[in-house]
């Protein structure tokens, strides 16, 4: 393991001046399907009826949800495990359990087969097959699955404290991008000025800064990294000067960027909205602040609210993003207004629009060419680090090796 380790840490500098030296290519050595000992949002409980449960595919699996007898949303794989008929195609027969449409085996939330319709009350099979069950916990309406082999880590260090907090609401939209997962987190770096140029809320503000070298994030849990200095109790808006010109002289094409400032005209109408932004305090845990998380999570606080992409790998050409929108409404008032923004224009302005646009960068591009690095690509080197950093990464890898995998290696 030391070997591959070792040229891990080469490929990357600290420096935001120095461009990032280039050891081994490691993108390769990150799981196409994603981390498995982790836990993932699956689907929201809604989506699951009591008489036809509902297909999904996640990290490669094929998977059924199903509503059991305690009317908590259950998750098996979808091959039956008699002679491998898909159980979305059955139907819950008898509530709280899902019966294969083939041969009438029927099974429990606890994966136990029950009854085996197709032969009689008398079959052998009763109580000697078993569903695969995935386990799930249900919060604020979204169930989310252990889609690992190993047990099930205690979901309030997998799931963000968001879904534990009763005075916090919180609202998903869900989407899917036709690429891997892989590059879908790498964009902290100068995209920034380019992709979301004219998002809508970008247009409300001056022209994007252009950057000046990205800086180092910081490791300051076993599944978060943060920007350093980063408060995690407050806004990390900034408020733009609307007075400076933001054009800029680019001597290799004798031209200036952008190519005009016609922003000023209408920027200064929005810029009391930045500054009260820049006021308020959204409190968060060390463990769950900003930043990015371990398996595949980006949180940015921007003081009223918190914003949460968590992205699942469904297929290796296939990802699906969940967007969660976090505020803390005083009261029932507060709650319905929160509700009614979100649906006719928050999540349009923030996810839709904004957020979105980074897609093209996933989509849009080849992931397998050689990349040449510049200093404001340093957080993506250091996410594909924190990412093989992951105990069951490490545990692969020494297994590959033929070492003892680090004791902890097993979980988290
Ligand atoms: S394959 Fe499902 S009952 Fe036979
Ligand atoms: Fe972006």
């Amino acid at each position: 393991m030391a070997a591959i380790d070792e040229q891990i840490t080469t490929n990357g500098s600290s420096s935001p001046t120095e461009p990032p030296r280039v050891g081994v290519d490691i993108r390769s050595l990150i799981p196409k399907l994603g981390l498995r000992e982790y836990w993932y949002p699956a689907l929201l409980d809604k989506e699951v009826s009591a008489k036809k449960g509902a297909y999904l595919k996640l990290l490669g699996d094929d998977l059924f949800a199903f509503r059991g007898k305690s009317g908590n949303v259950v998750i098996t794989s979808n091959a039956c495990p008699h002679r491998g008929a898909m159980l979305d195609h059955g139907n819950c027969l008898f509530p709280g359990f899902v019966t294969c449409f083939y041969h009438g085996y029927t099974f429990d939330e606890h994966g136990e087969c029950v009854a085996v319709l197709g032969e009689g009350p008398d079959s052998p099979m009763v109580g000697r097959v078993k569903a695969k069950i995935y386990p799930t916990v249900t919060l604020k309406g979204v169930v989310f699955v252990w889609m690992g082999n190993g047990e099930p880590i205690d979901p309030v260090h997998g799931i963000p404290e968001d879904f534990f907090d009763p005075d916090v609401m919180v609202m998903s939209w869900i989407n899917h991008w036709e690429s891997n997962w892989r590059p879908t987190m790498e964009n902290i770096d100068a995209h920034y000025a380019m992709i979301h140029k004219n998002a809508v809320r970008v247009l409300m503000r001056p022209f994007p800064n252009f950057g000046r070298g990205g800086r180092p994030y910081q490791i300051v849990q076993p599944h978060r990294m943060k920007q350093p200095g980063m408060d995690d109790n407050r806004s990390s808006s900034r408020v733009r000067d609307t007075n400076t010109d933001p054009q800029e002289y680019f001597p290799g094409l004798d031209a200036k960027w952008p190519h005009h400032n016609y922003r000023r005209y209408w920027t200064w109408m929005f810029s009391w909205a930045d500054r009260r932004r820049a006021r308020m305090n959204y409190p968060l845990t060390e463990e769950w602040g900003a930043g990015h998380h371990l398996p595949g999570i980006f949180r940015q606080n921007y003081g009223c609210k918190l914003f949460t992409r968590w992205i699942m790998p469904v297929t290796e050409t296939r990802t699906r993003l969940w967007y969660f929108h976090a505020t803390r409404p005083g009261n029932a008032l507060g709650r319905l207004y929160e509700r009614v923004h979100f649906t006719l224009i928050g999540n349009w302005l923030a996810n839709k629009n904004f957020s979105e646009q980074d897609s093209k960068g996933s989509v849009y591009a080849y992931h397998n060419t050689r990349e040449h690095l510049s200093p404001w690509d340093v957080h993506t080197l250091m996410w594909r680090k924190f990412i093989l950093s992951s105990p069951e990464l490490r545990a692969a890898r020494a297994a590959a090796e033929g070492e003892q995998p680090p004791v902890e290696a097993a979980r988290r």
